[in-house]
């Protein structure tokens, strides 16, 4: 497995992959990677003939008062997670490489990135595109995955590769959890004893509000009151938005009529941490 920083290896060695007629896979991150990230790369190894990790911590996708100084970073550990689970490219750039001093070019969406978190964190989602669409230009992938507990992410950057014709089938994949439940998250790193032990009020929430929906329940009001009533019981939990919309324009819905995406954001002590199930109806 390779560890490159610059634009120009990550190119080269595409090329050469190209040359022999190899497909490869994408799958951006910002490091600190966990299970979750694994089970992207794993999948992506059994789906390509080669697989690119990207690793940087983008700076355009933080507000001005997000944690871009403090989100944790442990370069020589994602080089070992990668390489167990069969990645063969690391593509490590510095922020410089990325974006030049007078860089002013963006990928901006309306809509879809509005609500949810997009109402807290406004340009989260163009720092996301922006990123992306840099990074399918860099490797040109035919497959490039992303994990489905940041589903609105997920939504955003399928409507992106439609809108802009990009030529990458997107592959979304399943949460993956602690064994209590929390979903995996490099932000959960923030968590102290306390917090960690009360962030299982989320997925708590998700499989009290799945379990309505399954029993019948389609009424997005009711839904969502018993999700949200479960984690106000919880002191050390904080609302930043439980909401139910349509699972492809991320509106919301009162009623589950066809797929829909209940998610949360939930500040746990300082940490904002999110979670959502979808249901197909
Ligand atoms: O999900 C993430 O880790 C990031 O938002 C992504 C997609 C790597 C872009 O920086």
């Amino acid at each position: 497995m390779n560890v490159v920083s610059s634009v120009a290896e990550v190119r080269a060695q595409v090329k050469e992959w190209r040359r022999l007629g190899l497909s490869v896979g994408l799958v951006p991150t910002m490091g600190y990677l966990h299970e979750g990230h694994k089970s992207l790369i794993v999948r992506a190894v059994a789906e390509n003939d080669r697989v690119v990790v990207s690793d940087f911590v983008n700076p355009i996708q933080f507000g001005p008062s997000e944690d871009l100084e403090s989100y944790p970073r442990d370069i020589e550990a994602d080089a070992r997670l990668c390489e167990s689970a069969g990645a063969h490219l690391v593509f490590l750039p510095r922020p410089e490489d990325m974006y030049a001093p007078d860089f002013c070019t963006y990928v901006d969406m309306r809509g879809l990135t509005e609500g949810l978190c997009g109402k807290t964190r406004p340009t989260h989602f163009r720092g996301v595109c922006t990123v992306v669409s840099k990074l399918f230009h860099i490797v040109t992938p035919d497959r490039a995955y992303f994990g489905q507990k940041d589903a609105q992410q997920l939504a955003v950057i399928r409507r992106m590769v439609r809108d802009l014709n990009f030529d990458i089938t997107i592959v979304g994949c399943p949460i993956v959890r602690e064994k209590d439940g929390l979903a995996k998250s490099s932000r959960n790193t923030y968590l102290n004893a306390e917090e960690r032990k009360a962030a299982v009020v989320l997925s708590r929430a998700v499989e009290l509000g799945r379990s309505m929906m399954e029993k019948g329940e389609r009424s997005a009001s009711v839904v969502l009151s018993a999700m949200k009533g479960l984690i106000e019981k919880e002191p050390l939990a904080r609302i930043d938005y439980v909401e139910m919309v349509d699972a492809v324009s991320m509106q919301p819905v009162t009623q589950a009529d066809g797929a829909v995406l209940c998610a949360m954001a939930v500040y746990v002590g300082k940490t904002r941490l999110i979670d959502n199930f979808i249901f197909e109806g």
